[in-house]
């Protein structure tokens, strides 16, 4: 993707099939305009398609990951027209994304950050990444997905508490919680951790890393029985790939597997 085209994200190809989208609208903390929640989708769809990335990473800066949907922007939307336009629904058009995608999160994920961060695969952060959902405090409510996806990573109790009462929480609380795959312990850490996350994803296989994602996001979506029967019947067709083939003949005489991607 031509770096040039974008005016509030910078892109970059960092490590060998790893991609890299940095939100950059520092004055604003990254908030999460229309323009730049299009221009993120359009990157993570060329990444996805210049099949070149085997995984993305998505970040900010030291002081935000992203402090919310713009606020200015919204301010003076009415219902119908947020209805009408079904406002923020492309959020979702991230989650549609094969390739895996790793947020190191710095700094403010509140509101609609928060809800990017959860958005994503893996989510790592930095030492004083500050985690919150105070939509409360604004009159409306988590609208990207939050009040699900922190309720089903934290649970009811924790979610509960974090959504009415718009109090943020912390690095150490959010990997405790298992909201956080991994704490670092500095900024850059955490960026450099979710490179090197990528880089070893990228090293593998493109089918089954693309299978692997799809059966883990489907346990949120299934019961427990359909969802075990889905991952068998997707790990069953794998058996009609070259990388199965390639992967496992690797193992038996000791080599390095080639992966085709077939
Ligand atoms: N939208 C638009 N602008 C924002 C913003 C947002 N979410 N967050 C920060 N900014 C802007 C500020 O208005 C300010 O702009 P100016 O310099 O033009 O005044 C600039 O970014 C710097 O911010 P502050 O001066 O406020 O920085 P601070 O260090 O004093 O405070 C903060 C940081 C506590 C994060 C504070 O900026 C803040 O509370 N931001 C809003 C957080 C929020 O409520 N997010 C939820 C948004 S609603 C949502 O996301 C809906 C959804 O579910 C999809």
């Amino acid at each position: 993707p031509a770096e040039a085209s974008y005016e509030h994200i910078l892109i970059s190809t960092p490590r060998p099939g790893v991609g890299q989208i940095t939100l950059n609208r520092p004055k604003a903390l990254n908030a999460l305009s229309t323009p730049l929640m299009t221009e993120l989708n359009a990157a993570l769809r060329a990444f996805e398609a210049s099949k070149e990335a085997g995984a993305v990473v998505i970040t900010g800066n030291e002081k935000a990951f992203a402090a919310g949907a713009d606020i200015k922007e919204m301010k003076d939307l009415n219902f119908a027209s947020a209805f009408g336009n079904d406002f923020i629904k492309n959020w979702s058009e991230l989650t549609q994304i094969s390739i895996p995608i790793i947020a190191a999160v710095n700094g403010y994920a509140l509101g609609g950050g928060c809800e990017l961060a959860m958005m994503v695969d893996i989510l790592y952060c930095g030492p004083k990444a500050t985690f919150g959902q105070p939509e409360i405090k604004l009159g409306v409510i988590p609208g990207a997905g939050g009040s699900q996806r922190l309720t089903w990573a934290i649970g009811k109790a924790k979610a509960m508490e974090i959504i009415l009462t718009g109090k943020n929480f912390s690095a150490e609380e959010a990997e405790r919680w298992g909201l956080a795959a991994r704490v670092f312990e500095t900024p850059e850490a955490c960026v450099e951790g979710a490179l090197d996350t990528a880089e070893t994803i990228a090293s593998y296989g493109r089918l089954a890393v693309k299978a692997a994602k799809e059966v883990v996001n489907q346990s949120m979506e299934n019961g427990l029985s359909e969802g075990v029967k889905f991952e068998r019947r997707v790990f069953q067709s794998l058996f009609a790939t070259r990388d199965q083939k390639i992967g496992m003949t690797a193992f038996a005489e000791k080599k390095k597997p080639q992966w085709t991607g077939e």
